[in-house]
Parts: C-alpha cells; structure tokens; sequence
C-alpha cells in the first residue's frame, strides 16, 4: 500500500470513455411518462427539449460511451483530477479508517458540474442548437454551463433561484464573465414567472420554479432554442462517471479499494458520477460496497421522500419520472445555505435505493458546517456548502470504524469548493445559520398534488 497522500493521473491515462450503469443494473428504472397521456414518453417527446444524442444516451444500454475527442480536449484542462488521502484528518479523528477524496473543485468553475455542462453544450453544438436556456440553484450550475457555451459558441440564458441571486451575487458575475444572461426566477420574463411574483412579491424562487421558467423559454423560442439540466438525469449522471473511471485507476496507484463510497445528493449527480463504476463492478460480481448519499433535512428527498411519478418542475410540464419526491409545489426553506434544494432524485439513484444497493443519510446544516470546518482546518480546503454534506458522511462512517475498531477504506465527492460561500461560514461563525428543520406538514400538502397515475 502506498503512503502518500495525493494521486495523480497522468493525462495520457485520461479514460476515454463514459460508464453506463443501465448496462448493469439488475433491472430497469421505471420509464418516464408523458405528462398528458400517461404512456411511457419516446424519443420524439423529449425531442423539443434536448439534442437527439443526449436522448439516444438516456436510454443506451451500451456499457461504454466513448468521450468525443473537442469534450476529452476541453476536459483536460482539469482532469484528470487528483485524489487524495486525508491523513491528517484520520489523525486528528484517530481512526483507524483510511479517508480519501477525489477533488472536483479543481474544474474551472469549481465544482464537478462541468464534467456534464461541457459534452451537454458540444452535442447541441453538432446539432446546430445556437441557444441553450437553463435553472440554477446557488449557480455552480449556471457558471458551468455559461462556461461550456462559451466553448462552444453557443448562447446561454439562466434562471437563477431568486434567493441566491440576491444573497450570492458571485457566480452571477461569473456568468456574465463567460457571456451569460442570468434572471433571477420567479422572473418576469415567463408567465409562470409572472404569476408567481403576482401571487407573492417575496417569493424566494426553487429550482422546481427555475425549471418550468427556462422551459418555457425554449418552448417560446419556437424551435431556435433548447433546455438542458445539470443533475437528475440518465445522460448527466453518465457524462460525471468521469470522475468514478478516473478514480478506479487511482485507488488502483493507492493500492486500495473502497468499503464506503460517500457523496451529497441534490438531483444526484456527484454521488452517482463516483460511484456508477465502482458499483458497476460489483454488479458483475467485484466487491460489495457500502454506498451513502447524503442530503439536507430541510429538503429530504431521499430519506423521506414518496417513490412516486411526479413532475420535475412546479408548473408540471417536464414528463412524469418515477422518484423519491417531496412533491413538485414544495417549497425548500430559503434558509438552507447549500444548494441540494430541489423535490425530487435522479430516478437512477431512486431506483437503487428501492433495490437496496445504496442507502441515504440526512443531514443539518449546523452539523455539516462543523464537519467542514474541521475538514478545512485539516486539509486546507474549504468545501462547498453542498460537500459538507458528504464530508460529514465521511467523517461519520470513519467514527463508526473508531467505534467498532475496524480500519475500512473510505472514498468521498469532494464535489466542490467553497470560495463563493464564505457568507454561509461567516453566518456558521456567527451563530446566524438556522437549523435545518423538516417541515412535514408543508411536504404532505405538496404530496396530495402528485399526478395520478394507475
Ligand atoms: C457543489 C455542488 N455539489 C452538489 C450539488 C448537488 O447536485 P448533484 O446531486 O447533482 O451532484 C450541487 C448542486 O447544484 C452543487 O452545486
């Protein structure tokens, strides 16, 4: 085994290829349904909102897809990127667990959205889309894929929670650096915006609401426009396995191999981009791995959630997907720093919890920043908001291994830095950051109104 602490990947040892998981699984997720009919929608329904070679992605079932060689070549600037191994956090826990983290915060925005936003922006590129609409959350999103257009030439107009815009004007500016258009949402540039701001001048915007807006958009543009979505999906869980192919090969250098896989879930991307290939192999018969997404307890999709058909969007337009939903009308509270703030989970990693082949944790914010705060202090990086959620995960699975003498390997998504979310520290500091509480009443009524589906 070896002892140092940060591996590398040589850029010629890049993989080339992404990892399919509905080539592995051991049955099929439920398929998603059109809105109005009910029937499982095809290709041609989903045709108005994405490139026709993102849609052919959502439903392979070929294990590898190759990374077309302009993404491999934009890729490089910040892959492949490092693992490492957290021997000073292991020591200050005094655990004889091994903690390593694979850093996506490297990526030119920060986080792992670009694994996705890049190839997402080159298919639109090949099928001549001039024009991409969007949501963000806290606009790690947004940046990446203002970002990857900027790449590709290809215009992009966002839709930004409107509690971020506000209270996180950063990445704002960075999207206009890359040449974006950014609107805070609810906004008055769509009806369902418009609506909205009609009905409460104050509302605090959700990703739900971000998405039917940019929706809209596209399907006012009249055909010159297309949509595209930084987590949940089938092709963008697939672009972020990346980051998983990368650190098979690492572990591989470390002389190691995971017992616990950790990740934070918003729509499920990051969890879902490290893990896939790991959990892939044990699904053609490698080792069994215990696998974490961690989430909020203000927005507790996964743990509490009903697996159910449900909308992806407020104004319910998106088709209905089988998910672990707080309901499409939920409203997270606008006090949670982090931005894993949206009602639903990738029907992937929806599925696969029903399966058992993975499990969910549900965190407070105060605890997660504690976690963080002691992770920065030992590893001298600040994590993002949202990664606190996984490094509590970790370091709460490494506790365990205290507890029970065991000296396990943990592998966790350091999905993010944290530069741009100083204020949530500066609110943790000073004791200004609420409590996430889970507000069951207001998820139950948002649950009365899923879609029926016989
Ligand atoms: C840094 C970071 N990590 C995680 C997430 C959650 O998304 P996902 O579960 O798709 O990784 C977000 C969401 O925007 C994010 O910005």
């Amino acid at each position: 085994m070896s002892d140092s602490i940060k591996y590398l990947l040589e850029e010629s040892k890049a993989p080339k290829f992404w990892y399919n998981i509905n080539a592995d699984l051991p049955k099929p997720p439920p398929p998603p349904l059109h809105p109005g009919t009910k029937q499982p929608a095809g290709p041609d329904d989903f045709a108005p909102l994405f490139p026709m070679s993102l849609i052919m992605q959502e439903v392979s079932v070929e294990r590898e897809i190759e990374i077309p060689e302009p993404v491999r070549e934009i890729y490089k600037q910040w892959r492949p990127s490092p693992l490492f191994r957290a021997k000073r956090l292991e020591k200050y826990l005094d655990t004889p667990a091994k903690i390593y983290y694979k850093y996506e915060g490297v990526s030119p925005t920060g986080s792992h959205k670009p694994n996705t936003a890049v190839p997402q922006a080159f298919y639109n590129k090949e099928e001549g889309v001039k024009k991409i609409f969007t949501e963000t959350g806290a606009g790690q999103w947004g940046s990446s894929l203002a970002f990857a257009g900027q790449m590709f030439g290809i215009e992009i107009e966002v839709f930004m929670v409107k509690i971020s815009f506000d209270q996180k004007p950063y990445r704002k500016f960075m999207m206009q650096s890359f040449g974006a258009k950014c609107n805070p949402s609810p906004s008055s540039a769509t009806d369902f915006g418009k609506k909205l701001i009609d009905e409460d001048q104050n509302n605090p915007g959700s990703l739900g609401i971000a998405i039917s807006e940019a929706i809209e958009a596209v399907v006012k543009s009249g055909g010159n426009a297309k949509y595209s979505l930084g987590s949940v999906l089938g092709h963008v869980l697939m672009h972020q396995t990346i980051n998983g192919n990368e650190a098979i090969l690492q572990m591989e250098q470390a002389g190691d191999y995971p017992d616990i896989i950790v990740g934070c879930t918003g729509g499920g991307s990051n969890l879902s981009g490290l893990m896939f290939p790991f959990l892939g192999q044990q699904l053609r018969g490698g080792k069994k791995i215990d696998i974490i997404g961690c989430e909020p307890l203000s927005c507790p999709s996964f743990t509490k959630g009903k697996y159910a058909y449900d909308h992806g969007d407020m104004a319910r337009m998106t088709p209905l997907i089988k998910m672990h939903t707080l309901g499409s009308s939920f409203l997270p509270p606008a006090n949670h720093s982090g931005g894993l703030r949206y009602h639903g989970m990738s029907y992937h990693l929806s599925h696969l919890l029903e399966l058992g082949l993975i499990r969910a944790k549900a965190y407070g914010q105060r605890e997660c920043f504690e976690a963080g705060v002691s992770f920065a202090k030992n590893e001298g990086i600040i994590p993002a908001p949202e990664a606190n959620h996984a490094v509590k995960g970790a370091i709460d699975a490494a506790l365990e291994c205290k507890a029970k003498g065991e000296s396990k390997t943990i592998l966790f998504n350091l999905c993010g830095h944290g530069h741009f979310d100083m204020q949530a520290y500066d609110d943790y500091f000073n004791n200004n950051l609420a409590e996430d509480v889970y507000n069951e009443k207001e998820v139950n009524k948002a649950l009365e109104s899923l879609p029926e589906v016989a």
